[in-house]
This record gives structure tokens, sequence and C-alpha cells, in this order.
């Protein structure tokens, strides 16, 4: 099954759209307020890197907020530049238009709640006046573009015949990206992967737009609940650089990249994305904004490619692929690391000397080094280069 798309013609069943929120959702985190240089920075790379829609702001929240997304709209090519805006709010939508307007192609993406819990006491809104102003947002901003995104907020708690409600007033209205988030973390992948498929089976016009997930963290499931989001359909995915977003983050561009690409025989989807410049962009992000990843971060982490244990280091060593789901050339590190510490084994050890020039030890030199290094590393977290270069001289010096 084929569709078509205003900003990217027709797109097969296979093709699933990248669309990174961290200028957006992102900058949301506490903490994490960028600049306008350093979102046009970020957004430069995002393109390049090749996603294809770029969330560059919310236009009507700052007068900062909507000069970076009418510089990035003038500036940065090869990707949509969206807006958000409120379906219902004052200017939003008019804030929105004007902003993306220099855009090759823009994109307006506006957004009601539709949950029980957040029509009753945040908007304080019947769920009839929710549906006018589904209607009303949509047909205005179908005034400055084709490409007009619909999120229902809260949607994963959305009771369902309303849901069913919402999305067919937002496509009868103009939209052509329908997106379902997980505003507060709280699926499970079945429940995504039902929703998805709910709407497209019941939802009329739903076969001529795109369904989209934007998955919260709360509960560690974001990347889980987006990967079963495109089970059930869905064939736009929301995600940030690193997963940062509001509270525990959204769903982390970089794994959900290589979870498709590492996993096609299970997935068989495909982004447009340059893997090879994850690292780059994710070391870019924590540059700007100050926070580093956690180590153990998959894909970007320090210790994503690094391996302590002696079994471990032996087996890749031997054949990457024993330890190894997707070489780390793939997404932008030069090598794996074989970490010395005290779970090593004889053979990194044997390796590290290698490349610190001591390759041509006798196996007694080799062997007396290793003891002691053993007893260095029962002390000290992480040994250096410069501990091995110390312990091997003295090694030498001894005999
Ligand atoms: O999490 C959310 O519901 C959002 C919407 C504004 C799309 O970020
Ligand atoms: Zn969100």
């Amino acid at each position: 099954m084929t569709i078509h798309h205003p900003s990217f013609g027709q797109i097969d069943d296979s093709r699933v759209i990248l669309f990174d929120t961290t200028l957006r959702d992102g900058e949301q985190s506490p903490g994490f307020s960028m600049n306008l240089a350093e979102k046009l920075r970020m957004a430069e790379a995002l393109a390049d890197l090749g996603v294809d829609v770029i969330e560059a702001g919310f236009p009507v929240a700052s007068r900062g907020d909507f000069e970076s997304v009418h510089q990035i709209a003038q500036h940065v090519r090869g990707a949509v530049i969206c807006a958000l805006a409120r379906s219902g709010g004052k200017n939003d939508i008019a804030s929105a238009g004007e902003a993306i307007r220099p855009a090759e192609r823009g994109r307006i993406h506006n957004f009601i709640s539709t949950s029980p819990l957040h029509m009753k006491y945040k908007l304080r809104m019947e769920p009839e006046t929710v549906l006018e102003l589904i209607t009303a947002g949509n047909t205005s901003a179908r005034n400055f573009t084709d490409d007009v995104e619909w999120s229902a907020e809260d949607g994963s708690r959305t009771e369902p015949d309303f849901l069913c409600r919402c999305v067919e007033a937002a496509i009868k209205a103009g939209a052509t990206t329908i997106n379902i988030p997980d505003t507060v973390g709280y699926a499970t992948p079945e429940d995504m992967e039902r929703i998805f498929s709910m709407l497209r089976d019941r939802v009329p016009g739903a076969d001529g737009v795109i369904f989209s997930a934007h998955n919260h963290n709360d509960l560690g499931l974001a990347v889980a609940n987006t990967l079963a989001s495109v089970r059930g359909g869905a064939r736009q995915i929301e995600c940030t650089i690193n997963g940062i977003g509001e509270r525990a983050g959204n769903a982390a561009l970089e794994e959900i990249v290589m979870a498709l690409r590492t996993r096609q025989d299970a997935m068989p989807f495909k982004t447009r994305v340059h893997s090879e410049r994850l690292l780059k962009v994710s070391r870019m992000l924590s540059t700007i904004t100050g926070f580093d990843v956690q180590p153990n971060k998959a894909i970007v982490g320090r210790n994503a490619f690094a391996h302590e244990s002696g079994i471990h280091q032996d087996g890749v060593l031997k054949n990457a692929a024993t330890y190894e789901i997707m070489t780390p050339e793939s997404v932008g590190w030069s090598r794996s690391s074989l970490v010395l510490g005290k779970h090593s084994g004889r053979a990194a050890f044997r390796d590290k000397l290698a490349t610190l020039g001591y390759g041509d030890l006798g196996d007694n030199q080799v062997n007396d080094a290793f003891a002691r290094f053993k007893d260095l590393a029962d002390h000290k977290k992480v040994v250096y280069d410069e501990d091995i270069v110390a312990l091997v001289d003295d090694e030498v010096r001894d005999h």
C-alpha cells in the first residue's frame, strides 16, 4: 500500500518518517534550553543526519521560540520544518504559520487533549467543545500549509470511541498526519499496537493519512512502545536525540534507528538516517546542553562498545560479533574498546601491550606484568594506559 503525502509524495508502507522533536519537546527538559545559534546548529546537524521532519519550537510560546522556528525555516534545507500550536489557542496557528513561512517545506502541528482527565481538569471543556476546536484548528492550519499534523494529547488514556471521533474530525478538517501521544509514558507496547490498529480499522479516511507515534519514557518503555506502534500501523516516529524530553524523556532517536536497522528481519522498515552520524549529533547535543548521556546509554554511551570482562574481551578479539550486535563504526565510533579492569583477561592485556608498543615482551614478562596488573586492578576502578606503561616499565627494569 502507498500513500500520497503533501511533503513527501508517494510513500510506501515500508518507509518510516522520522520526526525529531529535540528542539521542542526535548528542549522542555528542565535545564536543557538552547539559544538561537545553538538551535540552528542542531537543526543543521539533524537535517544532515537525515531526519525527515524537525519540530523547531512552539512559536506562540515566546518571541525567542518564534525567532528560532523562523530562522530554522529560513536556513535549514532538506527536512520539513514544523511548528507546534494549540488547536484552540488564540494566536497559535497564525504564529506557527508565520514562523514556518520561509521553509522549503513547512508543517503546522496542532494539538489538544482528549482524555477524560485532561478535558475535565486541565482544559475544563466538554468533549463536544474539544471536537469543535479540532475542526477549527486543522481547518485554520490548512490555510497556511497542506502539511498539517494533529495530536490527541494524552491520546493513550483517551476513551477509544471518543478518540475515533476526534481523529475522524481532524482528518475531515484537513490533517494529513495523526499523532497519538503516550503523553505520560503510561502505555504498554500492547496498548499502543492496539490503539493504532483500532484507528486504522475504524476511522473513515484513515487509509489516506500517516499515523504517528510519540511516546514518553516514564516507565522506560518509550522505544518499545514506539516499535509496537509501528507494528500497529504508525509510519511516523516522534523522538529526540539522546531521548531528552519532559520528565523521563521521549523515545531516543538513535535507539529506534538502530533497532530498525539491526532487526530488519523482524521489522522491515526504512528510515533515511545516516547512522554513522549518530554519535556526532549526540555529542553535539551534550556539549550544547552541558548534559552527558549515562555511560551505559545504548548506541551513544561511552560503554556501549566497551568490554571489560576477560571472557567478553577474548570473544571480541576472536570475532567482534560474539558480543556486539552492530559495529561501532556503523554509529560513529572509531572502534570498540577493551577496558582493562579487574575482570579483564590475559588476551586483552596482551592486545593492550601491543597497542602500547610492548608487543615483543616474552611470555614470562607478560605473565609477571599481568599479575601486577591484576593486583592494581583490585584497588583501582579504571586502569589507564599510563598505569600499564608504568607497570611494564617496572617489570622490564626488574628483569
Ligand atoms: O507529549 C505530548 O503529548 C506532546 C504533544 C504536544 C504532542 O508533546
Ligand atoms: Zn511529548
